[in-house]
């Protein structure tokens, strides 16, 4: 599938001051001359802020890492998970379309996308403030049929409790990401037959970490957690992290 640059785009693009210092210390993980590794992880970031990747995005994150232009749009283009087209201002709604959620109802799923949101696949809600598309397997088969929206999953659907998860996106709430139907994660609908001792927590850790930092539909502007970047303080030890070993350099163990 051809991937192209919306014909519309905005005039400009920067990183909040926190993504800019979120941004700076992720080039520092890699070595001297390899920055461009860390690509991904600002295109990345730049889609958290804005909600889709820019074309003025895309070229602010070249020039961050010292890459041509047409090399960051290789990778913005290559991977579909950066959305180049707008989404929608609350959410934009990934189905999965893949066998398991197939067989379990993922169609009517989308029967709800077009009814609520749009006929068409990232067209955007009448009110701006949804789009959706249908992916491919999401590795959560044992809960289908889901949907990611945002950074979550929404599991165990049927075409009421997604619609109501609509609405309560639309009304300004975020409902808890996970099962719908109260399974604490994969365990058979008819509860666990072993290892059935007393969960720790509530939620599963996927869902535990949404409901503490409440982040799921959220455009990332950097303050949600403290930046951690300890090998850039001036009291550390210098040691760097691990990504910033030069693999280049590493003898294969069978070689040594
Ligand atoms: S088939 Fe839908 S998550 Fe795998």
């Amino acid at each position: 599938m051809l991937r192209r640059l919306h014909p519309e785009q905005p005039d400009s693009f920067e990183f909040t001051p926190e993504n800019r210092k979120w941004a700076e210390a992720q080039i520092t993980k890699y070595p001297e001359g390899r920055q461009a590794s860390a690509i991904i992880a600002l295109l990345w970031r730049a889609q958290e802020q804005e909600g889709w990747l820019t074309r003025p995005a895309i070229e602010y994150v070249a020039d961050m890492l010292g890459m041509a232009y047409i090399r960051a749009l290789e990778v913005a283009t290559f991977y579909f998970m950066f959305q180049l087209q707008p989404t929608g201002s609350v959410a934009h709604v990934q189905i999965c379309g893949t066998t398991s959620c197939m067989i379990c109802g993922a169609e009517d799923l989308i029967g709800v996308c077009q009814d609520k949101i749009a006929p068409n696949p990232f067209q955007l809600s009448e009110d701006g403030k949804f789009t959706w598309e249908e992916v491919e397997c999401l590795g959560a088969c044992a809960n289908a049929p889901m949907a990611q929206i945002g950074k979550d999953y929404y599991e165990d659907l049927t075409a009421e409790s997604f619609a109501q998860i609509l609405e309560d996106l639309a009304a300004g709430k975020v409902p808890q990401p996970g099962s719908a139907q109260g399974r604490f994660s994969s365990e058979p609908a008819g509860g666990l037959t072993s290892l059935d001792g007393d969960h720790v927590s509530d939620h599963n850790a996927s869902v535990d970490l949404a409901v503490r930092i409440g982040d799921t539909v959220k455009r990332i502007d950097g303050t949600e957690v403290p930046l951690l970047a300890p090998w850039n303080k001036p009291d550390h030890d210098g040691a760097r992290p691990p990504e910033a070993v030069d693999r280049s350099r590493l003898v294969p163990a069978n070689k040594a």
